[in-house]
């Protein structure tokens, strides 16, 4: 799902770069995918995607993980 329509990138991208550089600001991640922000409408949508991000490295993944289901990143059994 497309979540930035200024820059066009989507959910999975942003979860991309929170597993890969781990972020603290939304504006990181705009850097890290190579653009800055435009009009904002998206911050609260990116916030929340970190927050999930972070929240997903419990160490214990489940197939009802909302981060696992975007991903598509379950925990081997
Ligand atoms: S929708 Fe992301 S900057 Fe406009």
């Amino acid at each position: 799902m497309i979540v930035c329509s200024c820059n066009v990138f989507s959910d999975r991208q942003v979860l991309d770069v929170c597993s890969g550089s781990n972020p603290r600001t939304p504006g990181e991640v705009y850097r890290c995918l190579g653009c800055s922000p435009q009009c904002g409408r998206c911050a609260r949508t990116i916030r929340a995607l970190m927050d999930q991000a972070q929240a997903h490295n419990c160490g214990a993944c489940a197939e009802d993980c909302p981060v696992a289901a975007i991903t598509g990143l379950v925990a081997a059994e």
